[in-house]
């Protein structure tokens, strides 16, 4: 790749300076006071793809956000990249643990220190960046498409009708994707999977109106306390999930396997130190990386009911609530699961209380193949920029557009991230290293080199 280097560097400022701009935006997919926000950042994101040398930069409507469109098609006999990424953001809360507002970008220690900073606005504009580069020096060495939505945040729940609907505008050779990360900056690693997610809202009601703690206290269940139980219930002292069938179709690892991955280097007491706890948590048996990434989990995200005012009130609260995820390995299905915890919940519920389950969002789990001209571009990518050969690893989070790409148009996806775990995505001063920004835009063109010449 020609000059790549020497562009990063005589336009590094202007890169920083224009993700800067964008990140300005509160584009906060899940707090509909931001809707005009949302709305702003798409129009950025398309006029920036458009500067970069982009044909037909469209915001295609759908019943939610807008997906921002871009190609450049160069030959037909080509193969073609889809570059899929998002540009909403997480809700910044709780803000007061900012050290500076988190949509008004600052750059600290070679870091940018943002909301959406790594997730996903920085990783994704890498690729505009890299688009530019290899159009500007015509080095684009096969067709490119993007897709930027603006629902991730939210469960992307109106882009399988978008796939279907737009099968055509979307025909691809393979999806490449920035919103993972590599294990450290001197580890590059791919990620080859992601869990799925069921995520759901459960509602216990007792009495029919908050009631004197002390006049009923003790004769009726408190609907708080019954939720804890239930909640506590539903792990074992293994931390197995009790839920019936949850496990039924968990892929289980050989030995082998589970060996291999193993190799990638940890270091739990780094990790413990990073997150000042005293002791890692988990299913019996299975180390901390298998925890997050080949098995499942159940876990409140959040909960209340009651009286959270200044001071004390004594009530004995008619309903309580809570915000539970569950992750999800292959082959399990949240669709399934969602009903497997549906049935559990209320099969649990005493008889004093009254029970409803509302499900949320949730995606498939994926994993992505090695052996693939794909995956070997991708790795051969790395290794030129990082100097590294990547490791292959299975990752925690989930993306739930990734086995949507697989199911409706047929296409598997490259995870080719460059963010850290360190980088607080979703937390208070989530931030992107400019190292990280910057091998992000200098890695992506050789993917695209290497791949145009074994890809199709
Ligand atoms: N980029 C993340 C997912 C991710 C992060 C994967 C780090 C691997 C490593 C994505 O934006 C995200 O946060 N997804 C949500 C799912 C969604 C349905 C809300 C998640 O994983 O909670
Ligand atoms: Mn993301
Ligand atoms: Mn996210």
């Amino acid at each position: 790749m020609q000059n790549i280097k020497t562009y990063i560097e005589e336009n590094q400022q202007r890169f920083i300076d224009e993700l800067i701009e964008l990140l300005k935006i509160p584009s906060i997919s899940a707090d509909p006071k931001y809707k005009t926000d949302v709305v702003k950042t798409a129009n950025a994101v398309k006029q920036k793809l458009v500067d970069a040398g982009a044909d037909n930069c469209t915001l295609i409507e759908t019943a939610g956000y807008p997906v921002v469109y871009a190609e450049k098609i160069i030959d037909a006999k080509l193969p073609t990249v889809l570059v899929y990424g998002h540009y909403d953001v997480q809700p910044p809360d709780p803000l007061d643990l900012w050290h500076s507002p988190p949509f008004e970008p600052v750059v600290k220690n070679g870091k940018i220190y943002a909301r959406g900073a790594c997730d996903d606005k920085g990783q994704m504009y890498m690729h505009v960046k890299a688009f530019e580069f290899m159009h500007k020096t015509n080095q684009l060495p096969c067709n490119i498409k993007f897709m930027i939505e603006g629902e991730e945040e939210v469960g992307s729940a109106n882009l399988a009708s978008f796939l279907v609907a737009n099968k055509e505008k979307l025909n691809a050779d393979i999806i490449l994707i920035s919103d993972t990360s590599i294990i450290a900056n001197d580890i590059p690693s791919i990620t080859v999977g992601l869990r799925g997610l069921s995520y759901l809202q459960v509602e216990v009601t007792g009495p029919n109106r908050d009631l004197h703690s002390g006049v009923y206290g003790g004769a009726v269940a408190n609907p708080i306390n019954v939720l804890c139980e239930m909640i506590a219930s539903m792990k074992d002292e293994n931390n197995h999930i009790t839920i019936p069938g949850f496990y039924d179709e968990v892929e289980e690892l050989t030995k082998e396997l589970r060996a291999e991955m193993g190799k990638a280097p940890f270091n739990v007491d780094a990790y413990k130190k990073h997150l000042d706890i005293n002791e890692v948590h988990g299913e019996a048996n299975y180390t901390t990386r298998e925890r997050t990434s080949i098995r499942p989990t159940l876990d409140v995200n959040g909960i209340w009911g009651g009286y959270i005012g200044e001071g004390a009130k004594t009530v004995l609260p008619s309903k309580a609530y809570a915000k539970i995820s569950m992750r999800l390995v292959p082959h399990q299905n949240n669709d399934k699961i969602t009903a497997l915890f549906q049935k559990h919940f209320e099969s649990i519920a005493p008889k004093s209380v009254k029970v409803k389950v509302i499900p949320h969002h949730g995606g498939n789990p994926v994993v992505t193949p090695t052996d693939t001209v794909a995956y070997k571009a991708a790795a051969k990518a790395m290794e030129t920029t990082f100097g590294k050969t990547p490791i292959p690893a299975r990752e925690g989070g989930s993306i739930p557009i990734v086995a949507l790409f697989e199911n409706v148009l047929g296409l598997k996806s490259i995870l080719m991230g460059f963010g850290l775990d360190s980088d607080a995505i979703h937390s208070p001063n989530e931030h992107f290293g400019i190292f990280n920004y910057l091998k992000g835009i200098e890695t992506i063109p050789y993917f695209f080199q290497y791949y145009a010449k074994s890809g199709k």
